[in-house]
């Protein structure tokens, strides 16, 4: 920049994350304004880096969150509003266009966050989704649950983390859910159920087009995961494989879609058992959670957090963005609930351990290592070991909130 005006981002933050963004952005001489859920206010936030910081009972009831960032406004010159959490990023849209600041809009917002909006753009754009229908026309609804064999799921719209979906077997359960759920039946969309095996792929975009892509499995599919109380883990997959190159591809086929100019994605696919394809599941305008941007890093070295500040300071000053040096070796997380409070994985000792999960009632570990094969043995020992270790088997609701 050749002016001396400082660049101003302010940070929406529902939850504790994405502190190296703030860091970066400070690194780089930009002033963050931190603006957080007051239930996260006082978390180890990078103070240094913080130009200024402000609390709200929450970030997404309107009016009060357009009047206290046009308020932050009338004193700090804004460039750029960006979401921390996925909850975020919906609020930051709408500020954006208050604003009329750069970046995702609310139409666009919603190919990131509505699943309903998801599907149909997706669908418009000749991506394979599983066979949908929006929760509107009762007519509709019937001919869906005619011709479309079941089970479906019943899904919320707006939420992560597998939270509120619902398995159904027959029109009659559909109906009974959807009576219980009155007014808020129209927020929720149905969908084929397809078993399958669930894969996702953390990106990089700039210039409309995926600049860094790696592509990994989960092993159990998050559902079982989240409801059913198993055991969570992920692996990244060779670069020369299908499966990599079959779900890189269709993400860049989706950012496409979605008119994704830049910044970093989390978007996640089913492979059918009956068919071998792909079926887009979701994706995410935002660094994909469950420590998955450990991940990567230990992979390649690559900081999803940091890049996504690099992107946007650099679209700021007009400058062209690049990827930094990096490696290309693979990486897997394991994480289940644990019984005790603090898991004793002592007898977990291979080398190729690289970090443990510092969580309470949680056992988890990431390993890294060049070789993808050694990565999917060790995930797939210690799936046994956990098993037996740390699992508990009725799933604790109050402590298994992970957004994957
Ligand atoms: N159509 C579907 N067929 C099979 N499993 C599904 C389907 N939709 C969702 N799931 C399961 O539910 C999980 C969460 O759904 P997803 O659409 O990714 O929403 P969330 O934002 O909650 O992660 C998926 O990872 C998968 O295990
Ligand atoms: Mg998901």
């Amino acid at each position: 920049m050749t002016d001396q005006r400082p660049i101003t981002i302010l940070c929406l933050a529902s939850e504790f994350k994405g502190v190296p963004f703030i860091e970066e952005c400070a690194r780089q001489g930009a002033r963050v304004i931190l603006l957080t859920a007051e239930k996260y206010g006082d978390k180890a936030w990078p103070w240094d880096s913080i130009a200024q910081h402000h609390n709200m009972p929450n970030l997404h009831t309107q009016p009060n969150i357009t009047h206290a960032v046009s308020y932050l406004a009338r004193g700090n010159d804004i460039d750029r509003v960006v979401a921390l959490d996925d909850y975020d990023v919906a609020t930051a849209a709408t500020l954006r266009e208050h604003l009329r600041l750069p970046g995702l809009g609310e139409t666009q917002a919603r190919y990131f966050r509505d699943k309903l909006g998801m599907r149909t753009q997706a669908a418009a754009n000749g991506i394979r989704v599983p066979a949908f229908t929006p929760v509107f026309n009762y007519d509709q609804l019937r001919d869906y649950m005619a011709s479309v064999p079941a089970p479906w799921v019943l899904k919320p719209r707006f939420e992560a983390g597998a939270v509120g979906i619902r398995k159904l077997h027959d029109s009659e359960g559909v109906w009974r859910a959807l009576d219980e759920l009155g007014d808020e039946q129209s927020f929720y969309l149905l969908e084929q159920f397809v078993p399958g095996d669930v894969y996702h792929v953390d990106a990089l975009v700039w210039g409309g087009k995926p600049v860094f892509a790696v592509s990994s499995r989960y092993g159990a599919p998050p559902l079982s995961v989240t409801q059913g109380g198993g055991i969570f883990n992920t692996r990244l997959l060779p670069r020369d494989s299908d499966e990599f190159h079959a779900t890189t591809g269709m993400a860049g086929d989706i950012f496409r879609a979605f008119r994704l100019e830049r910044g970093v994605t989390h978007t996640e696919f089913i492979r059918a058992h009956h068919d071998g394809q792909f079926y887009f599941l979701e994706t995410a305008a935002r660094v994909g959670g469950a420590h998955i941007d450990r991940m990567v890093e230990a992979a390649t070295g690559i900081e999803l957090w940091r890049e996504a500040a690099r992107i946007e300071l650099a679209d700021i000053r007009g400058e062209a963005y690049r990827l930094p040096e990096h490696r290309e070796a693979y990486a897997g997380l394991i994480i289940c609930l644990a019984r005790e409070q603090w898991p004793d994985l002592s007898a977990y000792d291979e080398p190729e351990i690289v970090w443990r999960v510092p969580r309470e009632y949680h056992a988890g570990l990431l390993v890294a290592s060049d070789d993808p094969e050694r990565v999917g043995q060790l995930l797939d020992q210690y799936n046994e070991r956990y098993a037996r270790d740390f699992l508990m088997h009725a799933p604790n609701r109050k402590q298994a909130r992970t957004t994957f």
